[in-house]
This record gives structure tokens, C-alpha cells and sequence, in this order.
């Protein structure tokens, strides 16, 4: 195994859902921006926005959406927009239409860079001393959180990233073993309970901060628990709204 700076760190990656009551600052935030707007981009289409909100109105409305008090909280608020309307307006006004804008395919490229900024912009906050914490929960009411962020068509508010001074410090959280995720050639399809068993009890030894120092669930049980079993709850309804936003429409 290969040590340096930069792996160490990736390896002692965990959220950060408490934070000190100090703000970035500008030049810790332009950082920030620059390491994102560097990351690589599909195409080099570039289909990503970040909107930094300060305004305690908005990160409140925020906060109830994400039903996490942890969002908006302490430290900066950052929503990673996937952003397919600045190339719109682009087109637009050189006086072309849409072509393939509307695709689920550039839909998904602007996800997938929408992604990887915020992974990068994580690994740029640890590096510098900050921990962080993404947050798919800003998407539990998608609609509304358009209607707060006052977004146009050709934009969806994709991931939230809660950063700043660590006032925490949690266990590291096990993941699943390598011969379970990482394989030479081909990909197996006979994965038996069994072989989850160690790693279910390393799972049920972790404490999970999140929700005030309680021991977590093993990881077969939480796959196969509420999450995941069906329910209705606004987070289904994307589709609709992508759709109302213009996107992934076919
Ligand atoms: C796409 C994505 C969305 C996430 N959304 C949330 C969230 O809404 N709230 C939260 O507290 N953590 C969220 N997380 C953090 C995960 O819960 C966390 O990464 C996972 O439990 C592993 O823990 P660790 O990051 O401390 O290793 C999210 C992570 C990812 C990658």
C-alpha cells in the first residue's frame, strides 16, 4: 500500500456534520471554487454552478428541506447546481437551438460533473484542515428547493455540501471489504449473505455522530431496511421535476 500526503488523507475521509462557529474565508472559498471549476468535465461542457447561501432565511428553508439541523448550521452551505442552462443561453444566443440539451445523456454528463466537483472540493476542504459533509437530503422536496434557490429551467440543485471548521471528531466508518468491491476481469454475481458477516459486525462497532452517539445498524440490515423498501416521499417525484425543469426528458 502506497502512502503519501495526499491518500492519507482520502483514507481518513469522514463527514463532518459539527462545525465551529467561524466561516470560511474569502480566500479559502475562492480556493475552494477554483479546485471545482478544475475538475475534470465531460466533453468539457463545464455543466456545473455552486451557489454559496449566506442569507439565514434561505439556509433555514434549507435546513427543513434537508430535515437535518446540521444543514445551514454552523460553517458554509454550498449547493452544486447541475447547470445545463448557461450552455442554453449560450447557444441561444448565438443563435442556435437546444440540439441535445434535453437528453437524459447530457443530463447525466452535467450530473456526473456536478459530482466529482463536489468530491473535489471535499478533498481540497480536508486537505486544508476542514471537514465537510454532502448532502443528497437538500433534494427530499426538490421542487420547493427550486422555488427557494429561485432557479430557471435547465437547472437542478444536485448536492449540498455543508463545510468548515470541524467540531467533531468521529470514527472512521468501515467500508465493505476489497474482494467485495474490486475485481480483475470480470464481475461476480454469486455475492452470499455470508460473506458480509465480518464485515456487519466491524459496522455495528461503529458510532454513528449523526444522530447523538448511537451505534449504527449492521450494513445487510440497512440495505434491507427503510430506505430502501418502498415508500413514498417527495424524493420520488425527481422525475417530474426534472421533466418541469427541461431535463432528462428522453
Ligand atoms: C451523494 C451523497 C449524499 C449524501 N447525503 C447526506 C445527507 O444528506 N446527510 C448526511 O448527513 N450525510 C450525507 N452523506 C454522507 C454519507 O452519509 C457518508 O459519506 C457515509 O455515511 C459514509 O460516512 P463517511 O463519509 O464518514 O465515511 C452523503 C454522501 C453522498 C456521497
Amino acid at each position: 500500500m502506497i502512502h503519501n500526503d495526499t491518500i492519507d488523507k482520502q483514507l481518513a475521509h469522514r463527514s463532518i456534520r459539527a462545525f465551529k462557529d467561524q466561516s470560511l474565508t474569502k480566500e479559502e472559498l475562492t480556493t475552494l471554487y477554483q479546485v471545482a471549476s478544475h475538475t475534470s468535465t465531460s466533453n468539457f461542457h463545464q455543466q456545473f454552478s455552486i451557489i454559496h447561501v449566506t442569507d439565514p432565511k434561505v439556509r433555514e428553508k434549507i435546513r427543513q428541506i434537508s430535515n437535518q439541523d446540521y444543514v445551514g448550521a454552523n460553517g458554509d452551505l454550498l449547493i452544486f447546481i447541475v447547470d445545463l442552462y448557461r450552455n442554453q443561453q449560450i447557444r441561444k444566443q448565438m443563435g442556435n437551438d437546444d440540439g441535445r440539451l434535453h437528453t437524459m445523456d447530457v443530463f447525466m454528463e452535467a450530473v456526473e460533473d456536478t459530482t466529482l466537483a463536489v468530491q473535489n472540493v471535499l478533498v481540497a476542504a480536508e486537505s486544508m484542515g476542514l471537514g465537510g459533509v454532502i448532502l443528497g437530503s437538500i433534494k427530499n422536496d426538490p421542487a420547493q428547493l427550486i422555488k427557494v434557490l429561485d432557479l430557471p429551467k435547465m437547472t437542478m440543485p444536485w448536492l449540498g455540501l455543508q463545510v468548515g471548521h470541524p467540531d467533531q471528531e468521529p470514527q472512521l466508518k468501515p467500508r465493505l471489504p476489497l474482494d467485495l468491491v474490486a475485481f480483475e476481469d470480470h464481475y461476480p454475481k454469486d455475492f452470499k449473505l455470508d460473506q458480509f458477516k465480518d464485515y456487519d459486525s466491524h459496522v455495528t462497532q461503529y458510532y454513528d455522530l449523526r444522530d447523538t452517539n448511537k451505534r449504527i445498524d449492521s450494513f445487510t440490515n440497512q440495505i434491507n431496511g427503510p430506505k430502501l423498501n418502498d415508500q413514498m416521499s417527495k424524493r420520488d417525484d425527481i422525475n417530474e421535476v426534472l421533466f418541469n425543469q427541461g431535463l432528462a426528458m428522453g
